[in-house]
């Protein structure tokens, strides 16, 4: 072990390695830790981990036994060196797991680092495993080979709020048993201590209930919307493949075993009385309409069909219910109650007789009557009942918790009366909501809620008493998956943004500085990258602009990322950009065709995977979906095709209400035709009466067409291109071509589709414009 004089060099080492801070000499270096802890008080020196170091527990304590093995496995998979776990004194340095004598805050812990020993004390396994991660996250490599080193230091810490949540919808796309287990390794490495997993939904039902089989035989499985997946056939069958899947209870207790291990709790979500149509297209007994699903609808959006609410369906429930409350062992259980149409109900004779004994006059008060009665039930079993803001209606008992979701006004009233509230408000913690603007962000909807826009919620809105802020129990990001279809694209989707969740949910106020968080951003993605969590790299991502002048050789381009941390380094040459690469310092002049990779970089770190960037000859008169601008962005959506099955699929970005783009300031000199690659989209949005008002223009042609209109949406049609068809094996996209009328200038040009009805909707996804004699596929 060296002392603090020999270690100096090493000292500086640390603290610019772990440093988040361009620290001068007067500075105190702080390190990456994410959540930032509530108080930490810097040491002299370093505590070195080398293959003499051991993790010291009392003999015969399994609880910190299983906490230390944790540790252990960290500093291995991150840093490829096994830390021996001892009950014994030794001669090395040593890591002291402890409990604490005295009592204190929930979750709370203590970590003293000095230059011998460190000791992670607490007087709760949650506490301890905190303790734990932070001291995994101050672990860090000094001489770029072989010394690992924690910075001398105390820290005393303990969350803001209780809730730290993340919403997983596995209803719409279902992520498997192994990935659910690591997604809650992941949470709980940012201290994120709730997982509200929504298991049921109008797509699907994902929970095995013994009691009732065809939850999972029928309710799990829903042949996807479009031609291509009605045309793949299984022979088994003769039907259309199913998709799906679901957690058989075994899985779930695997699963629930694993979340507690790792001190998350698990609320499961059981969707009632609405979003309810793959349950009702099982047991369409139990639905309100003489007119339930046939099958497990594909569309997305809110369908009418609702529980009925009769003995017999409260029956159903409680019954599945009873094995859900088996299954989880916490006292939360979420029933939904969002965005519950009442026209079945007011239809149904049934539900009007129940209407006339509970003395209502509307059919909406029997959501009320709904959820009260499932209330008791969970009550009487000493659970407490979770749902969506809706469920805040006179009788909700007392010890309910409402998710607010519409805004923060759920969270105003509830905690207002007295209620406990978690906030997870659309649109700024819904983490379907895509995190940038560059071209290579997964499907999503098309509004950008960046990282700093999730860590900037106040999640205590100054509007909000003292009194009413008890009640708050803590703060959530959703994520939807409707459009996140697979498991890398739910964890690009997921974090960074639940470190910012992470923070606001466990950090004090005073400790919340965005610039601060950033700095701490490289040492939390190189985590990342070390323990393979997926993840998106956005906020650095470089996104590159260019301009090209009218009769100008060169193109003006122009490189930025979403936050300015760090340098921008690029090459012309086809390399991989690094930190002696040319740096970034203002607007470059190159000649097409040429391509340029770029990276950002503090220091050596990069902080993005690099980004290229082709400028093609003919760059500026072509626009990919992403590109163009969409006229309106009512439902903006960056979608993905539903075709091919197997293989890469176009993503095209859309307003489902008004398919509308705008190329903008196309220099159309010289220009007289016009190419696309476009496609087609199932229309699978149930968006009630705004189908109707969806504006398609008459085709002339068997398969629609193309329109282009110069300047604007109503000017004049300079071109008419007729599609070929699509069909359902062949290739998803078509090329399609056709003359554009002769203009002058830099015009914008407005284009939409002729074409004879909404469902399949057709989508653009890529544009060119063409010099006389150019040939169609020239880019
Ligand atoms: C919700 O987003 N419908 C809770």
């Amino acid at each position: 072990m060296r002392n603090f004089v020999s270690s100096f060099p090493l000292m500086l080492l640390v603290v610019l390695l772990l440093s988040t801070m361009v620290a001068s000499a007067a500075e105190t270096p702080s390190p990456s830790l994410i959540p930032k802890p509530a108080s930490l008080e810097p040491g002299r020196g370093a505590f070195i981990v080398d293959a003499a170091t051991a993790i010291r527990i009392r003999p015969g304590d399994t609880e910190l036994k299983a906490v230390a093995d944790y540790l252990g496995d960290l500093v291995f998979r991150s840093h490829g060196l096994r830390l021996p776990v001892t009950t014994q004194r030794g001669q090395g340095s040593v890591i002291e797991l402890r409990h604490a004598t005295r009592a204190g805050k929930p979750e709370s812990y203590r970590l003293d680092v000095g230059r011998k020993s460190a000791r992670i004390s607490a007087h709760s396994r949650e506490g301890m495993l905190h303790g734990a991660r932070t001291f995994w996250q101050l672990i860090g490599r000094v001489d770029g080979k072989e010394t690992l080193a924690a910075p001398a230091l105390r820290i005393v810490d303990a969350p803001r709020f209780a809730w730290r949540g993340i919403m997983l919808d596995s209803a719409r796309h279902y992520q498997s048993p192994e990935f659910i287990r690591s997604y809650i390794d992941w949470m709980a490495l940012h201290k994120l201590n709730v997982l509200h997993w929504h298991l049921t939904d109008d797509q699907a039902w994902r929970l095995e209930i013994k009691k009732y089989p065809r939850l999972t035989d029928i309710a799990a499985w829903r042949v996807p919307a479009g031609r291509a997946a009605a045309a793949n056939i299984d022979p088994a069958t003769g039907q259309p493949h199913r998709y799906g899947g679901f957690y058989s209870q075994d899985e779930v207790r695997a699963i629930v075993a694993h979340a507690s291990a790792r001190g998350v709790r698990i609320v499961p979500e059981i969707e009632m009385p609405g979003h309810a149509s793959a349950p009702l297209a099982a047991y369409p007994q139990f639905a309100a309409s003489t007119q339930p699903p046939k099958d497990v609808p594909a569309d997305w959006g809110i369908y009418s069909h609702v529980y009925a609410v009769d003995d017999a369906t409260f029956d159903f429930l409680e019954g599945v219910l009873d094995e859900v409350m088996a299954l989880f062992p916490d006292e939360w259980i979420h029933i939904g109650g969002d965005e519950v149409e009442k026209h079945e109900w007011a239809e149904s004779p049934q539900a009007q007789a129940r209407m006339r004994e509970l003395g209502l006059t509307e059919p909406k008060g029997l959501q009320g009557y709904f959820t009260q009665r499932i209330g008791r039930y969970l009550q009487a079993h000493g659970r407490r009942l979770v749902g969506w803001d809706e469920i805040l209606e006179p009788g909700l008992a007392d010890n309910a918790i409402v998710m607010s979701w519409r805004g923060v006004e759920g969270a105003m009233a509830a905690t207002a009366k007295g209620y406990d509230s978690v906030l997870s408000p659309w649109p700024t913690l819904y983490f379907d909501n895509r995190q940038g603007s560059g071209g290579d962000e997964p499907p999503g909807r098309l509004r950008t809620i960046s990282l700093e826009d999730v860590y900037r919620f106040d999640p205590l809105p100054d509007t909000m008493t003292t009194e009413q802020a008890k009640h708050l129990l803590g703060v959530q990001g959703n994520v939807w998956t409707e459009h996140i279809r697979t498991e890398p694209r739910v964890g690009w989707m997921t974090f960074p943004r639940a470190a910012a969740i992470a923070e606001m949910g466990w950090s004090q106020p005073e400790h919340r500085d965005w610039n601060d968080f950033l700095k701490r951003l490289p040492g939390q993605f190189a985590r990342y990258d070390a323990l393979g969590i997926p993840y998106a790299d956005s906020i650095f991502a470089v996104q590159m602009k260019s301009q090209y002048q009218a009769g100008a050789a060169q193109v003006n381009v122009t490189l930025s990322t979403q936050a300015a941390l760090g340098d921008i380094h690029y090459t012309l040459d086809g390399s991989a950009p690094d930190a002696e690469s040319p740096r970034y310092s203002g607007a470059l002049k190159l000649t097409p065709p040429s391509q340029l990779h770029a990276a950002a970089f503090v220091g050596t770190q990069r902080l993005s995977r690099p980004r290229a960037f082709v400028l093609s000859a003919n760059a500026s008169l072509r626009r990919s979906s992403a590109e163009l601008k969409l006229c309106s962005e009512d439902i903006a959506l960056g979608l993905e095709d539903e075709a091919p099955l197997i293989g890469t699929r176009a993503i095209f970005h859309l307003d489902i209400q008004n398919p509308c783009w705008i190329f903008e300031q196309a220099n159309l000199d010289g220009i007289d035709r016009i190419a696309a690659m476009t496609g087609d989209v199932p229309f699978n949005f149930q968006i009630g009466e705004a189908t109707k008002k969806i504006k398609l223009a008459t085709p002339e042609t068997d398969h629609g067409e193309l329109l282009v209109h110069l300047d604007r949406c109503d000017g004049p049609l300079i071109a008419r291109v007729p599609l070929p068809a699509l069909s359902a094996t062949g290739p998803a996209t078509v090329l399609s071509a056709g003359a554009l009328q002769s203009q002058h200038g830099h015009h914008d040009l407005c284009l939409r589709f002729a074409q004879h009805g909404i469902d399949p909707m057709l989508a653009i996804d890529w544009v060119q414009l063409l010099p006389a004699e150019a040939p169609t596929e020239a880019n």
